[in-house]
């Protein structure tokens, strides 16, 4: 690590004791505690997760860290100051709720902030940079990973809030990706811990159509895909604090449905299937996906589904599942 990294490690180290202090202990930061509170999170959940509060003043974060000695270029170039058009600095995160963002070595590289009044953009995250890269990073991986190897399974999220929300319900196995898509490499390195990952994403539209990319760049990996059965345009979140964890674990997680079952529903969108035409592009298409799963159970059941739905026999879908087979070797 560059002496530059070490110090930016460093300042955000010091920054999150200190916006989790102001959070917990002090006037400045009730605001913050209040929000976590109302959110349903209780004292030992901000603890684990280290939640905090930036005040709402434009230097406080400067000056503190001054006083550290840190120097101003620095902390821009480490996402906590923002560099304004008339090249004066503000704090990037003020007035806004802090989860500190961990690599896999527990170290705070980054921070998510989010805006506790109405207020455009709702999350921040720091700045890309050497250190921080959205793209490689899961949210919560070092605690998720001892719970993700006993349970052979990892769930996936879109947010800290669903991650947090579930391991206070002592789900633990939960990670998730910032806002982004998952990126092929994040897939790589799932696949190395674990074989099979849930996906629960927003039971709303952004959210089936990122199930869709995530399950794709998941399978190309090698990993085995299941997609949760959340319903009603719902979060994992607010699923959790409605009904609790016993109906999450129940009716979302051991309610998963298969990849399969989620692509057929999933790709009916692209096609008017009361045409002929579209119904074997449909089909086609559907045993392409079929073709890679390796339980030759698991591909017979959605063979004979496909074979009473559309009337086509049960040998010609089986023949044409075979020459896509050969060809993937
Ligand atoms: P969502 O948009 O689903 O968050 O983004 P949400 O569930 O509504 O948030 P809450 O519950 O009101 O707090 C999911 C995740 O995407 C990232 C954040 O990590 C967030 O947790 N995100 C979202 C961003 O990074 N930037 C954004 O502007 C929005
Ligand atoms: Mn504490
Ligand atoms: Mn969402
Ligand atoms: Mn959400
Ligand atoms: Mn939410």
């Amino acid at each position: 690590l560059s002496k530059e990294n070490q110090s930016i490690l460093s300042a955000y180290e010091w920054l999150t004791k200190l916006y989790h202090h102001l959070l917990r202990y002090t006037k400045d930061g009730r605001e913050g505690y209040n929000y976590f509170k109302n959110r349903g999170l209780d004292d030992e959940t901000i603890e684990v997760f280290q939640l905090g509060f930036a005040p709402n003043a434009k230097d406080f974060t400067r000056d503190f860290l001054d006083k550290k000695g840190f120097h101003q270029q620095l902390l821009v170039k480490a996402g906590l100051l923002s560099q304004q058009d008339d090249n004066s600095v503000t704090d990037r995160f003020k007035g806004r709720v802090i989860f500190p963002i961990r690599n896999h070595l527990g170290k705070t590289i980054g921070f998510g902030g989010r805006a506790i009044i109405d207020q455009d953009p709702k999350y921040l995250n720091s700045s890309e940079s050497e250190l921080f890269q959205k793209g490689k990073i899961l949210y919560n991986f070092d605690l998720a990973k001892k719970h993700i190897r006993k349970k052979s399974e990892v769930i996936l999220f879109e947010g800290y809030m669903d991650v947090i929300a579930a391991y206070q319900a002592d789900v633990k196995n939960v990670i998730a990706t910032l806002g982004t898509s998952l990126t092929e490499n994040q897939a790589k390195l799932l696949k190395r811990y674990v074989d099979t990952v849930v996906l629960c994403y927003d039971a709303d539209n952004a959210g089936v159509e990122a199930t869709y990319k995530a399950s794709m760049i998941l399978r190309k990996v090698g990993c085995h895909v299941k997609v949760a059965n959340l319903r009603d345009d719902m979060d994992p979140d607010t699923f959790i604090k409605e009904h609790g964890a016993e109906a999450f674990n129940n009716e979302v997680i051991k309610a998963s449905n298969t990849f399969m079952s989620f692509y057929m529903r999933y790709l009916k969108k692209d096609y008017n299937l009361s045409l002929e035409g579209d119904r074997i592009n449909y089909i086609e298409n559907i045993l392409k996906q079929l073709a890679m799963i390796e339980s030759p159970i698991e591909r017979e059941y959605y063979l004979k589904e496909l074979s009473n739905e559309y009337d086509i026999s049960l040998e010609t879908l089986t023949d044409e599942i075979s020459t896509h087979r050969e060809k993937m070797g």
